[in-house]
């Protein structure tokens, strides 16, 4: 049996991930904060680790960084910076402690690309090194370290770099939708900021091929290979919806909403390629911007 462990498996893209690897066949138990069916809880997992022979663990786990709702305190940032390093350690230490027979072939861990500098002219690959410079960065460099197990083990370590992943349950495209719907959406700040962004048909299908592909090791951005601005989403999403999209977000509103060390995620960002994605022989649904947004700019979700 195929069987799949998914950390934060609960969240938008755990959701549309277990749904596509039960119908290609597998199994899957999500890791998650409270008991239930099909789940295991981190309690759990620290204190017996892997309990089932499993193909595969994918860590999907992280408090959401841009929740309007909440003030970006220090117990936030705690919040944050825990359901993300805390819960990558705690599979990391499981897979090491496991009997050969119950080790899984990959364990995938989900980051950001925070990793890299923004600028508005460089296009970085995998292959460039990345060096803290901000909060978020220190976190994105933490987390794929907290991810790491040691290679002596013989379980491949997948670390996947994503861009906003475009999806009409979560995420970006929730929290746009209505703005957008009643015509009052635009760029944020004057949209000249590059926007790394991938489907989440496309990030859930690359996780599912990280599994299958023997091949699939290391870190792999995972971002479209449309490299476009804000401004770019903007003008697509709006195109989308039969609707203008001329109103810009002022950067002043948008650092006074989050604050500015987690509103640089929305007012700055970096162009990035998935060089080793592509090299892997991974084929994109949706490598388009407007074919992303057309396909989730449904107004209801069923
Ligand atoms: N969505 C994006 O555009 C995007 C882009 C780049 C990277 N990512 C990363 O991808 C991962 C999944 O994203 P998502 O949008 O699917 O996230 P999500 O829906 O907000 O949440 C994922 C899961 O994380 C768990 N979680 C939330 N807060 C937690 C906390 N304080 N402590 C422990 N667990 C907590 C929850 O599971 P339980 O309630 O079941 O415990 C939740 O279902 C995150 O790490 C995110 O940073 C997302």
């Amino acid at each position: 049996m195929k069987r799949v462990l998914i950390g934060g498996g609960t969240g938008f893209i755990g959701t549309r991930l277990s749904n596509l690897l039960k119908d290609s066949g597998y199994t899957v138990t999500i890791i998650s904060r409270m008991p239930g069916l099909g789940r295991v809880t981190w309690h759990e997992v620290e204190k017996h680790g892997i309990k089932e022979p499993t193909t595969a663990i994918v860590n999907l786990c992280g408090q959401n960084v841009l929740d309007p709702t909440r003030r970006w305190t220090p117990g936030f940032k705690q919040n944050v910076w825990n359901s993300r390093i805390n819960t990558s350690a705690s599979l990391v230490r499981a897979i090491s402690h496991a009997s050969p027979e119950l080790k899984p072939e990959v364990f995938i861990n989900i980051s950001g690309v925070s990793n890299y500098k923004p600028d508005n002219k460089k296009v970085y690959t995998e292959y460039d090194e990345c060096k803290k410079y901000d909060y978020m960065s220190e976190l994105c460099i933490e987390w794929e370290k907290a991810a790491t197990i040691d290679k002596s083990l013989g379980v491949r370590n997948v670390k996947l770099r994503t861009g906003v992943v475009l999806g009409r349950e979560g995420g970006m495209i929730k929290s746009l939708y209505l703005p957008f719907f009643f015509g009052a959406g635009g760029p944020v700040c004057e949209g000249n900021q590059p926007l790394p962004w991938i489907h989440i048909d496309d990030l859930c299908e690359l996780i599912m091929f990280s599994i299958e592909n023997k091949n699939v090791d290391g870190v792999l951005n995972a971002v479209a290979p449309d490299i476009i601005t804000n401004k770019d989403f903007a003008k697509a999403f709006g195109r989308a919806l039969w609707r203008p999209a001329l109103i810009p977000l002022p950067e002043f509103v948008v650092n006074f909403m989050f604050s500015q060390e987690r509103a640089v995620l929305l007012t700055t960002g970096a162009k990035i390629e998935p060089k080793r994605t592509i090299e892997t022989g991974f084929k994109y649904q949706y490598p388009k911007i407007y074919d992303a947004c057309r396909s989730e700019s449904k107004l209801f979700l069923f």
